[in-house]
């Protein structure tokens, strides 16, 4: 019996330990590194008090599922990389480059050519300079909207400005794609989990939906979201939590392995 009592004691440990130090060692995830800004992870003074005293969650500060920074408006400030985009961009628009100093060696096989011809970062830079230059806070995420009072217009339908629009002039540039074949991504992207794993109480294939130009496989809205609310386990009628954004990592593999 009291062996039995170390043996739990002892797993209890080594549990306690691997959660806590879930992500920190290299290739383990992002969970508990410096890039996780919730009260659990190592950015966590970085962070946003609001947040963490909510949900916690990991992808928000720079990824959102709706409503994020449209491509267009991302490329007026030289930002032509935004997968689902969350964070305010840097304001820095003019850059130096890389310099060696003022007495490099002019002749052409040691001259840098780098330093001759870098222009300014790409898109997927300015990604990471949006924090670390300094120019924007870390917790400067989410693009502000207005909700009107009123709910919808005169005929019922929503007005733009509706914080619960989606998809408004057929745009769906800023949401999370939906419309595709979920096996056909998972087997050419190796960080997206198999159909088989859990999504909430249900499996991801089991919430794959029939799309005429895709067939039955198709990930839609109610991949994420439970229309009924009546088996989900998370917010907003979605299917599991986004607490720590166990939604995001239910099929976002290795962003939290
Ligand atoms: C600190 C900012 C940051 C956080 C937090 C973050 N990401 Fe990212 N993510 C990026 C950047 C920057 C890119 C583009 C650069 C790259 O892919 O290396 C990216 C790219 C992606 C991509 C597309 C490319 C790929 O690697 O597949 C996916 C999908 C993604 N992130 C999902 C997530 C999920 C899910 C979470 C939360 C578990 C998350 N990210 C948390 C910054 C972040
Ligand atoms: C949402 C803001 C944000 C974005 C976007 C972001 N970072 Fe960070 N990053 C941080 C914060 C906060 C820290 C922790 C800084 C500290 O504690 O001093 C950090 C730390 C780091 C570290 C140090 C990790 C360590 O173990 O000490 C590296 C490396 C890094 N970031 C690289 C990047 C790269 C590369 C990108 C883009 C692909 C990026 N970051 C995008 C906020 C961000
Ligand atoms: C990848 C999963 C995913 C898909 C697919 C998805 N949603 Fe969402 N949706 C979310 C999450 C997560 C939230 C909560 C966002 C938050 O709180 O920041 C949300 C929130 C919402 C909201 C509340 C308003 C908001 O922006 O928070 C509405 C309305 C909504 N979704 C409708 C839809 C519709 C309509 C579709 C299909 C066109 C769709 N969703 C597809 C994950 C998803
Ligand atoms: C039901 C599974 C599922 C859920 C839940 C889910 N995703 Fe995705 N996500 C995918 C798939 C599949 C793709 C498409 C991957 C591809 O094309 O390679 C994708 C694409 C993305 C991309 C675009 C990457 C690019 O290359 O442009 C980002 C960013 C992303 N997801 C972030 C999130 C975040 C943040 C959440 C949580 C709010 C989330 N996802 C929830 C399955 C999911």
């Amino acid at each position: 019996m009291r062996k039995l009592f170390v043996l739990f004691l002892t797993l209890g440990i080594v549990l306690m330990a691997s959660a806590v130090m879930a992500g920190t060692a290299p290739g383990s995830g992002i969970g508990g590194t410096p890039h996780d800004l919730s009260s659990l992870g190592g950015g966590v003074l970085w962070g946003d008090t609001a947040e963490q005293a909510g949900l916690n969650r990991i992808c928000i500060y720079c990824h959102a599922p709706h409503h994020t920074i449209k491509p267009a408006d991302a490329a007026t400030v030289g930002v032509n990389y935004v997968p689902l985009w969350n964070h305010a961009l840097t304001t820095t628009t003019s850059w130096t480059m890389y310099s060696n100093g003022s007495e490099e060696p002019s002749d052409a096989n040691h001259a840098s050519y780098a330093e001759a011809n870098a222009v300014e970062p790409g898109g997927i830079s300015k990604l990471c300079l949006s924090c670390h230059d300094a120019t924007v806070a870390t917790n400067a995420y989410g693009t502000a909207q207005t909700c009107p009072t009123s709910k919808g217009a005169a005929d019922k339908t929503f007005v733009a400005t509706n914080c619960n629009v989606i998809g408004y002039n057929g745009d769906l540039t800023n949401h999370h794609p939906i419309g595709f074949d979920y096996a056909a991504a998972q087997a050419s992207d190796d960080e997206i989990e198999p159909t088989t794993s859990s999504l909430g109480a249900y499996t991801i294939g089991q919430l794959l939906w029939y799309n005429g130009s895709v067939g039955a496989d198709s990930m839609e809205c109610s991949t994420c979201h439970d229309v009924h609310n009546s088996k989900n386990t998370g917010e907003k009628f979605l299917w599991t939590t986004e607490a720590q954004s166990g939604l995001c990592l239910a099929c976002h593999l290795g962003k939290n392995q």
